[in-house]
C-alpha cells in the first residue's frame, strides 16, 4: 500500500481515517471529494503537504475517476450522501452518488485491477426489536428501510457482484453509528451539542426509545486499516464497539455532562420508518484480524466530543443555520 485513493476524505469519517492512515503507515494519500455541504477542506488541516494530494470532484466523473484510480494501488471508497433525514426529503443524489458514484469507482477499479476497500453502515441490515437478543452479523439478511441504506445496500451489492464476476479484489465493512470530532451538525449528537452552545433546545424523535450501537470514529478508522492491510478479499467485516444506547440515554449523558437540566430538550415528531434498534456483532473482525476497539468509554468519548465542539465553533458555525432551517422545514411539512 504506497498511493491510495480516499474517496470522500474531507467528509466525518474519511477525514479521520486519512488522519490515521498518515500517522500509522508510509503511504501517500490522494483525497477525492466533491465538497458537498457535507464536506470540509479544513478537515484535512495539518498533514504534511507531501503525503496527502486534494482533489475536488464528484465520483460519478468517470474520466477523472479513470485517473486517480490508475495512479493508486488501493481505494478506500468512503465518499456518500449519508444522512437520513435528507434522503427522506430528497433522495436522488443518493442514487447518484451511493449508487451510480460507486458504480463508476468499481468500474475504475476493475480496468486497473486495484485493490478496493467500500465502506458500508450497519443500516443495510433493517432493525432489531428492543427486546431481541440477536445482533446483526455478516450472515444476517438485507433489508434496508430508507432511500439512504437502500442504496448503500445497492452499492454493497455491486461490490460483492463485482467481486464474484470480475473478480475484483474488494473487501466490505458495515459500521454502526460513529461519533467524535469533525461530525457535521445535522447529526444527533453534534446536533443536540451545538444547540445547547447556541441556547436552542436538543431535540429527541418520538420518545427517543430508538437504539444506536456508538463507536468512536478513531476506532472505526483503525478497523478499517486492519482490513485494507490483513482482510481476506472478497470478505465483508461488520465493525463495532458494544455500544448500545437509547437516544433519551445519550441525550441525557449530553444533558449532564453540559450542565443541563435532564428536562431541557423537546420531544418532536419521530423520523418516517425510523429504524428502532442496531446492534452489531464484530467477532469475525476481532478473532480473524485480532481487532479490538481502543476507545470503548463513552462517557469519556462524549466529554472529549463536547470539548471539541466548544473549541471549534468556527468550524460548525457556517452550516448550523441552515441545517436547523432543514429541520425546521421538516417539522412544518409534518404539521401540515
Ligand atoms: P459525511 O456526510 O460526513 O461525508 C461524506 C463525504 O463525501 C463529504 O466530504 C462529501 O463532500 C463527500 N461526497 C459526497 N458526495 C460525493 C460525490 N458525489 N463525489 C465525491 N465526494 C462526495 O459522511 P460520513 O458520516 O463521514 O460517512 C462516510 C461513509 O461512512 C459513508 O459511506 C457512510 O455511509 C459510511 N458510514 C457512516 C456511519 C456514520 O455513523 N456516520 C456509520 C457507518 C458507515
Ligand atoms: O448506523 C450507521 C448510520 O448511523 C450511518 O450509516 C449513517 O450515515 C449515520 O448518519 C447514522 O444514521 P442514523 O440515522 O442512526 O444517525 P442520526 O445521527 O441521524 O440519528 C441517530 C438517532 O438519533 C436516530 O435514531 C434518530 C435520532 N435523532 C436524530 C436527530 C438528528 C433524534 O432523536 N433527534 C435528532 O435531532
Amino acid at each position: 500500500m504506497k498511493d491510495v485513493l480516499v474517496t470522500g476524505g474531507a467528509g466525518f469519517i474519511g477525514s479521520n481515517f486519512v488522519h490515521h492512515l498518515v500517522a500509522h503507515t508510509d503511504a501517500h494519500v490522494t483525497v477525492l471529494d466533491a465538497l458537498t455541504y457535507a464536506g470540509d477542506r479544513r478537515s484535512l488541516a495539518g498533514l504534511p503537504e507531501n503525503r496527502l494530494a486534494f482533489v475536488r470532484g464528484d465520483i460519478a466523473d468517470s474520466a477523472l475517476v479513470d485517473d486517480l484510480v490508475a495512479g493508486a494501488d488501493t481505494v478506500v471508497h468512503f465518499a456518500a450522501e449519508s444522512h437520513n433525514d435528507n434522503s427522506l426529503a430528497e433522495p436522488r443524489p443518493f442514487i447518484d452518488t451511493n449508487v451510480v458514484g460507486t458504480f463508476t469507482l468499481l468500474e475504475a477499479a476493475r480496468r486497473h485491477d486495484r485493490r478496493f476497500h467500500h465502506i458500508s453502515t450497519d443500516e443495510v441490515y433493517g432493525d432489531l426489536a428492543l427486546d431481541d437478543p440477536e445482533r446483526f452479523t455478516e450472515a444476517t439478511p438485507y433489508n434496508p428501510s430508507s432511500p439512504y441504506s437502500s442504496t448503500k445496500a445497492a452499492s454493497d451489492l455491486l461490490v460483492r457482484a463485482w467481486v464474484r464476476s470480475f473478480g475484483l479484489r474488494a473487501t466490505l465493512s458495515n459500521c454502526s453509528n460513529n461519533y467524535g470530532p469533525r461530525q457535521h451538525v445535522e447529526k444527533f449528537i453534534p446536533r443536540q451539542i451545538t444547540n445547547i452552545l447556541r441556547g436552542i433546545r436538543p431535540k429527541l424523535y418520538g420518545r427517543g426509545l430508538n437504539v444506536r450501537d456508538w463507536i468512536h470514529v478513531d476506532d472505526h478508522s483503525s478497523a478499517v486499516l486492519a482490513i485494507v492491510e490483513r482482510g481476506r478479499v472478497g470478505e465483508t467485516y461488520l465493525i463495532g464497539a458494544d455500544g448500545e444506547r437509547s437516544n433519551a440515554d445519550v441525550l441525557a449523558d449530553i444533558l449532564r455532562l453540559m450542565g443541563r437540566p435532564d428536562d431541557a430538550f423537546d420531544f418532536v415528531t419521530d423520523r418516517a420508518g425510523h429504524d428502532l434498534r442496531y446492534a452489531i456483532d464484530w467477532s469475525k473482525l476481532r478473532d480473524e484480524l485480532g481487532w479490538e476497539p481502543a476507545r470503548r468509554d463513552f462517557d469519556a468519548g462524549l466529554a472529549a466530543t463536547i470539548e471539541w465542539y466548544r473549541a471549534n465553533e468556527d468550524w460548525w458555525a457556517g452550516s448550523k443555520e441552515a441545517t436547523e432551517a432543514f429541520y425546521r422545514s421538516v417539522e412544518e411539512r409534518h404539521e401540515r
